[in-house]
């Protein structure tokens, strides 16, 4: 098919008067009065970036892991895993609307650690989902189906698919402090107060680590402390885990969930495999629901299959199987346990050289915290014209808030783009 005869094209979606001759005086005219939309802001600075032909240039926007060349290789476990997966596959039938039993079931074990004590409760269910973002909507949806007006909280700022994804299916949000720009951390007190004031049943989400889009994360200290707040003011903690492993460690990440999931009754866990496992595109998650008791944990399951069966029927397999063999098989487990901790080292040393080189291209500016941050972003914190002037005059994108993948950075490049900061906001 050729899409602009046929009215793909940007010329003829721009304007609904604009029809092709042959269809003037049509009577089907449903998808006329559709507004364009402007796209996603993310994806204006990858269009930006792919069309710039500087060969200094710096992709600091979308968020995916880099390796030192600038690629997002296929991790080598998982191409082992893939071997291994195809070579047993004998159907391509559905898995079932809850997805991949072996994977759920590995999951659980991955965030939650072996022996942890819902485990072997049954108070614990898992379903499958594409990614950690059908991971969010499964659970806001059954949030909804399970108390229409209940509100969530999101922090101040959040990742900006939060607010679509919990927000579509009808849920209102609402914003509660969380970033502290003075010293690059988290606000906590501001953040206790604000939701010390929630009524009881209100839903809060909580990053467990590698908070996106700031880097600043709650310490064991502040989620044992925000645990007896959750407790003692009977809210809902919705936890986002996309990033375990990223951060401190595979463990360490999960301390949040791990926590709440042993000492409160009710606890949604939304997971994502799609960073630490490289499987972006293969659209691999689980929703983890801790309910009070087994009965209610039953119950949960089957709205979540009715929920799923009305989004998108089945999960798909390939991304999970994957994850399965990775996770239970141990020469497969320790070799990728070995690429995520390479992966998390990298990170961690492109902090710490992107804090020398900007100290000593801008010493007025304390860049300290981006060491002291987890996980694959940071702000940089300039204003909107800072980041344009970086894009156009130094070839270095960034989002308009100012957010960095600082996995985009390669120790080639830091200095460059140090360079590029200092010239900007005035050595
Ligand atoms: C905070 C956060 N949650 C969830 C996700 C879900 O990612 P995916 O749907 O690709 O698994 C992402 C991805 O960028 C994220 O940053």
């Amino acid at each position: 098919m050729d899409g602009e005869r046929h009215g793909f094209g940007e010329a003829q979606c721009a304007c609904k008067l604009d029809l092709l001759p042959q269809f003037r005086g049509e009577e089907i005219d449903v998808l006329e009065h559709l507004d364009r939309l402007p796209p996603d802001p993310i994806l204006g600075v990858m269009a930006a970036f792919r069309a710039d032909s500087d060969p200094h240039k710096v992709d600091l926007g979308v968020g995916v892991f880099r390796d030192d060349a600038g690629e997002t290789p296929v991790m080598k476990a998982v191409r082992e895993a893939e071997r291994q997966v195809l070579a047993r596959q004998t159907t391509k039938t559905y898995v079932a609307a809850v997805g991949n039993a072996g994977f759920n079931e590995a999951m659980e074990r991955l965030v939650l650690g072996q022996g942890h004590a819902a485990l072997g409760s049954g108070r614990l269910r898992t379903i499958q989902a594409p990614g950690g973002c059908g991971a969010l909507r499964l659970g806001a949806e059954l949030i909804r189906a399970a108390a229409p007006d209940a509100v969530v909280h999101v922090s101040t700022p959040t990742w900006a698919n939060h607010v679509p994804l919990l927000s579509n299916c009808g849920l209102r949000l609402e914003r509660y402090p969380y970033f502290d720009p003075a010293t690059g951390g988290v606000a906590f007190e501001a953040m206790l107060g604000a939701l010390d004031r929630l009524p009881p049943r209100s839903v809060v989400l909580l990053h467990a680590s590698c908070h996106n889009p700031t880097g600043a994360d709650l310490e064991d200290g502040q989620w044992r402390e925000l645990l007896g707040l959750v407790r003692r003011r009977s809210l809902l903690p919705f936890i986002d885990i996309a990033y375990q492993g990223l951060g401190r460690g595979l463990a360490e990440d999960a301390y949040g969930p791990r926590l709440f999931c042993a000492e409160l009754p009710e606890v949604l866990v939304a997971v994502s495999c799609s960073k630490n496992f490289g499987l972006y595109r293969e659209r691999t998650g689980a929703l983890h629901v801790l309910s009070a008791a087994p009965a209610a944990a039953d119950a949960a399951v089957s709205q979540l299959m009715r929920i799923a069966r009305g989004l998108y029927s089945m999960p798909p397999d390939h991304g999970a199987a994957i994850v399965h063999a990775i996770l239970t098989e141990e020469r497969l487990r320790g070799s990728w346990e070995g690429e995520l901790e390479a992966m998390r080292i990298r990170i961690q040393q492109l902090r710490t050289a992107a804090v020398q080189r900007l100290a000593a291209a801008c010493p007025r500016k304390d860049f300290g915290y981006i060491a002291r941050q987890r996980g694959m972003f940071s702000y940089l914190g300039v204003d909107v014209q800072a980041v344009r002037e970086l894009r156009e005059r130094h070839h270095v994108y960034l989002m308009d808030d100012s957010r960095i993948n600082v996995a985009g950075l390669r120790l080639d490049n830091i200095g460059y783009f140090a360079e590029a900061v200092g010239k900007v906001v005035g050595a």
